[in-house]
């Protein structure tokens, strides 16, 4: 391992021998990430040589304990943080030591849905997600585009009301068909249903779990949430900033999960 936060400092690995060959089928592909937070004595690694692949069209949760890591390494796949150490590609583009001007852009293909929705308070649900199709300077099909993705979640009715007056699942699929109305490659989502009822929480994920299906995008999600795991092609369990485990939802919850309570309560959150 390199000493955190100073890339120069005596590699053990250099990458420039090691790196695999882009590949297209890949919207992600992450080779022995290290990230810290400050620098010199105040320095704390938080992520320690992750290695991940995550293939177009797959839907993958992101899950582990509190302060391992997730939001971190959401945001570094986002480009909403610095790649310093290894190497991180996505949708075959390098981030690390990118351009400002270049993250920006690749911000851009990107599709973010955060806990608390993010929304516009003093716009309607309509303008919510034409904004984003606005960032793209698609004027003139951002109406149609918003109707469109917003009839498709179920808010046909809801799509002049202002968030104060929806309900908390109404908000959240509104973050969501601003995430998707640009039809992104790539989905990051960091614990959507936190804030959610079980039956609202099922509802969010299976809508979200159609439209990425018929949008061919890769969709990576945090979450603590042991009801929604099932709609997860795979697992990844991230302790301590490292890659625990990278398996089905099966085998997950055979091997992390309180599977013999009999409260639904006890079983909802992961180990
Ligand atoms: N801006 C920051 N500056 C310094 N340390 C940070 C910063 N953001 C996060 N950390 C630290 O990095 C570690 C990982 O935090 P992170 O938010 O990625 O965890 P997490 O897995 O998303 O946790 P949670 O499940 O609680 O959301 C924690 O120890 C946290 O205190
Ligand atoms: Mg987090």
């Amino acid at each position: 391992m390199t000493k955190p936060g100073n890339r120069f400092f005596a590699p053990e690995n250099p990458l420039s021998n090691s790196l695999a060959p882009i590949k297209d089928e890949l919207a992600v592909q992450i080779q022995h990430l290290n990230f810290a937070f400050g620098k010199g004595d105040l320095c704390k690694q938080v992520l320690f040589d992750i290695s991940l692949n995550l293939p177009k069209g797959q839907i993958v949760i992101l899950t582990g304990p509190s302060g391992s890591g997730k939001t971190t390494l959401i945001s570094l796949i986002g480009a909403l943080r610095t790649v310093r150490e290894g190497s991180l590609r996505v949708m075959g583009q390098e981030l690390a030591d990118m351009r400002n001007a270049d993250r920006v852009r690749v911000r851009q293909s990107i599709g973010f849905i955060f806990q608390s929705h993010n929304l516009f308070e003093s716009l309607t649900a309509r303008q919510n997600v034409e904004m984003a199709v606005e960032l793209l300077g698609r004027f003139k099909s951002k109406r149609d585009q918003a109707e469109v993705i917003l009839t498709q979640l179920g808010l046909a009715d809801r799509m002049d009301h202002k968030p104060q007056a929806l309900s908390g699942g109404q908000k959240q699929r509104v973050a969501i068909a601003r995430a998707l109305v640009n039809h992104p490659p790539l989905i990051l989502a960091d614990e959507p249903t936190a804030a959610l009822d079980k039956q609202t929480s099922r509802e969010v994920v299976t809508l979200m779990q159609t439209l990425t299906r018929e949008q061919n995008c890769t969709v990576l999600m945090v979450t603590h949430d042991n009801r929604i795991l099932d709609v997860a092609d795979r697992i990844i369990n991230l302790v301590d900033g490292q890659l625990e485990s990278d398996t089905n939802p099966d085998a997950f919850i055979n091997s992390h999960t309180y599977k013999n309570s009999k409260h639904d309560d006890a079983k909802m959150f992961i180990m």
